[in-house]
């Protein structure tokens, strides 16, 4: 079965505790278990990881080469600051989909650019952690599994 890797950046183990009037009351592990029933829905795996670490979500992303089929990620604070997540995420060749739970674009102006987005084939962003569900529905779309 293909799998998708589903990566969760800096802070996000908070999800739910932290600025829920921004992120929400959700978690991280309702997220996870989302992502896990809407990658099923289309015949797909998901494996979920999160890290308050840049290298290690670098790790992944490299070793995601030739076992995923697909990355939906939420890079957090450094999809403003990390070309190393870029560099990382265009040694990868299958479909990258990047999440925003919250409207970067509504919020301060050093949220407003990503530099995954120049990478991602997709960026959902402000539609609360549904956008994990919308992310993992497109990578199965590019992928073929349209069900
Ligand atoms: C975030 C938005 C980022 O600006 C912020 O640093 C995050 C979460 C989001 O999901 O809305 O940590 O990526």
């Amino acid at each position: 079965m293909k799998t998708i890797l589903v990566l969760n950046g800096p802070n996000l183990n908070m999800l739910g505790t932290r600025q829920p009037e921004i992120y929400g009351r959700e978690t991280l592990a309702d997220v996870e278990a989302l992502a896990k029933a809407e990658a099923e829905r289309h015949g797909l795996g998901a494996e979920c990881r999160q890290s308050n670490r840049e290298g290690e979500l670098i790790d992944w992303i490299q070793a995601a080469r030739g076992k995923h089929a697909a990355i939906v990620i939420n890079p957090a604070a450094y999809s403003h600051t990390s070309v190393a997540i870029l560099d990382a995420l265009n040694s990868f060749d299958g479909p990258v989909i990047e999440v925003h739970i919250s409207n970067i674009h509504r919020r301060e102006a050093f949220r407003h650019h990503s530099y995954v987005s120049h990478r991602a084939d997709a960026v959902i962003a402000g539609a609360g952690i549904q956008g994990y569900a919308f992310a993992v529905a497109r990578a199965a779309h590019l992928l073929g599994k349209n069900a």
